[in-house]
């Protein structure tokens, strides 16, 4: 596998040093971060209870920090709390009930501002409806809404009362989502009428119901009627303003068991349906809010913006639990990054001087060919922090958006992480020199190393896997009903966390991440198992077999090919390559569209019968075909 990454390894030599304005006003300096980690890495359960003591509010203390029962961890055992009273009614109570929590905009400039003392009794509201529904601690609540208030809101309304909340993006088909609402026993639905991209609204209620068509035990489906809707809803449905209307504002925090589920999020694997990834209450609120605090410097007054989507795990760790856990201001924007023109988001950090500004390389690709004109027409000088999150950001998009969006007054943090992580596990923080294209450093409490497939340690700047050492905080607790594929992280490479990415570590210890080692595909910063896409093209009627794989896209990161053989009475057309297309994007979501189809009548495979992807990409790319020994013909 770690030949197949070569090509992609840059050199990279130039340092970039964080900037005086950075440095001047940084939470934590170079050495005191340095000694911090020394610390964490030393005694991490001292520096953890520490933390957690400083950092969170606890109805009860915990009686023991960490237990490790291979391959399955606790932390902060015994412990009470519930995330959203840190993440609302701690800040109420000291103060910041005026404070704004989020300043929401979309495509037609639409502004509506909700502060924490408004939040929290949003939250109640919607918990309190909830429970008037049945719902009750444990149950689990899918929420598949575009990203308004109310989502941000269901969220934390399901944590209120204890429900583990589903979080389904937008974008994936009916049947994407049926899986998901199946796989949960979901009790509930929320969702809402449409959402706006590019001008065009796009109607999510219908998805909903065909996903939802003849499951029994998905007891009611909560609407959310945007603008003046006024839809005829049946009889599962109920209005989502209806629902919260005559509630009351208050509602007691259920007191939550720190290892009590807070969400599962689905996310891909190389093989198989997604895996329901489960993060429990109290590491999770722990690590999101330390990483939130020191990765992002986060101070009292600053505007933070993060644009990814609660659908994703950046949206769960980065706009909801830890910015609010820290009591931040956060933009959220509703829309495209690039409508009505390429200008959106840079008048958009204008508007609201936005000091801290974290997107995906994918974007940055995308305005850095628009040109740097679109954001040289707005006063960007209020940025302090750029994040970067999803993908690798290559060192020449690194460098632009250091340039053209930082005008090289702020410092990049290249956080890597994952669904799984729950939070940052390697970035600099910004106080920390820079290497554009390398993450940098494993954050607090992180052992993270570069090794082959026997979990040695391999040299410096070689390629190996990519390894945490022992669990974190956050880290995921198990697979949704499949604790089979959770046990996997940790016995792929024994007793080591198995990250399913490539990386070098340099002789300063900074690791860059080169890819996935496994058929994950990654596009867009999303990722997309190469079974499942597969799986979704075997399913039409003309497929017989299918292979997929990921080649390098100058906007996209990776884009999909699929090599197909079809049955016997089918012929090669464009036709069908677009109906194949628009097969997918119904089984899956138009994430998961190959860009490109291609009729093939062999597949290269092992004696056993296994496809071969790395040789179809070798072949693709005009690579060599590295070892065929296993090769059937
Ligand atoms: O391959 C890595 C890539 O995204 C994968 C995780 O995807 P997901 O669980 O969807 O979470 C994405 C948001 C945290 C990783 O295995 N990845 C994520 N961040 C980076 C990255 N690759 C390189 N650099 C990053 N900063």
């Amino acid at each position: 596998m770690a030949e197949q990454k070569d090509e992609v390894l840059l050199k990279v030599e130039k340092v970039y040093y964080p900037p005086k304005r950075v440095l001047d006003k940084a939470l934590i300096s170079k050495e005191e971060f340095d000694q911090m980690y020394k610390r964490s890495i030393e005694n991490p359960e001292e520096f953890w209870a520490e933390m957690a003591e400083k950092e969170l509010y606890w109805f009860k203390k915990w009686d023991k920090v960490f237990e490790w029962n291979f391959p399955y961890y606790k932390w902060f055992i015994g412990g009470k709390l519930n995330i959203t009273y840190n993440c609302l009614d701690r800040h109420v109570k000291n103060g910041k009930r005026n404070k704004v929590a989020y300043i929401y905009t979309n495509e037609d400039n639409q502004e509506i501002k909700i502060t924490y003392g408004e939040l929290l009794e949003l939250v109640n509201k919607i918990a309190n409806g909830l429970k008037s529904l049945g719902v009750q601690k444990g149950d689990r609540v899918v929420i598949y809404m575009p990203l308004v208030i109310e989502q941000l809101a269901s969220m934390l309304a399901c944590a209120r009362i204890g429900a583990i909340h589903s979080v389904v993006y937008a974008g994936f088909s009916a049947n994407a989502l049926r899986m998901r609402i199946e796989d949960a026993k979901a009790k509930i639905v929320i969702t809402s009428t449409w959402t706006k991209r590019r001008g065009k609204k796009i109607d999510l209620k219908s998805v909903v119901d065909e996903a939802v068509d003849g499951l029994d035990f998905v007891e009611k489906i909560v609407v959310l009627q945007r603008e003046g809707d006024e839809f005829e809803l049946a009889e599962k449905e109920i209005d989502f303003y209806q629902l919260i209307k005559d509630q009351s504002s208050e509602c007691e925090p259920e007191i939550m068991d720190a290892e009590d589920p807070l969400f599962i999020l689905y996310t891909s694997g190389s093989t198989g349906k997604p895996k329901g990834v489960l993060h429990t209450i109290g590491g999770y609120n722990l690590y999101t809010h330390v990483t939130t605090k020191y990765v992002f410097d986060i101070h009292e007054d600053d505007i933070y913006w993060c644009t990814a989507d609660p659908g994703w795990i950046t949206g769960h760790s980065y706009m909801v639990y830890g910015p609010l856990s820290v009591g931040t201001t956060s933009v959220i924007a509703e829309g495209a990054p690039d409508y009505p023109d390429p200008g959106r988001w840079w008048s958009i950090v204008e508007k609201y001087r936005v000091n801290i500004f974290y997107t995906a390389p994918t974007a940055i690709r995308l305005f850095m060919k628009y040109g740097e004109e679109w954001p040289a027409k707005y006063d960007l000088s209020s940025l302090r922090i750029l994040g970067s999150v999803g993908e690798p950001i290559n060192p020449e998009a690194w460098i632009w958006y250091y340039e053209n969006i930082g005008r090289k007054q702020c410092s990049i943090v290249d956080t890597w992480w994952q669904t799984e992580t729950g939070g940052h596990m390697i970035t600099t923080v910004p106080a920390y020199p820079q290497k554009p294209g390398k993450a940098g450093k494993p954050f607090l409490g992180i052992e993270a190393d570069v090794v082959n497939k026997d979990g040695e340690p391999v040299p410096p700047n070689n390629v190996g896997y990519l390894v945490i050492r022992k669990p974190w905080p956050s880290a995921l607790r198990t697979c949704w009903g499949e604790p089979e594929r959770f046990e996997k992280y940790w016995t792929e490479i024994d007793n080591l966390y198995f990250s399913g990415d490539l990386a070098t570590k340099d002789e300063d210890g900074y690791i860059m991440i080169l890819g996935r080692a496994d058929d994950v595909i990654n596009v867009s910063g999303h990722r997309i198992g190469t079974a499942e896409v597969e799986s979704a093209l075997v399913s039409h009627p003309a497929v017989a077999e299918a292979a997929v794989i990921g080649k390098p896209h100058d906007i996209k990161g990776e884009s999909i090919k699929a090599f197909v053989i079809l049955r016997k009475d089918y012929q090669p057309s464009e036709n069908l390559v677009n109906d194949l297309k628009m097969h997918v994007r119904h089984e899956l979501g138009s994430l998961a569209v190959p860009d490109e189809i291609e009729f093939v009548d062999k597949l290269p495979k092992t004696r056993s019968g296994k496809i071969m992807r790395r040789i179809l990409r070798a072949k693709e790319l005009g690579m060599p075909l590295g070892d065929i020994s296993t090769l059937e013909d």
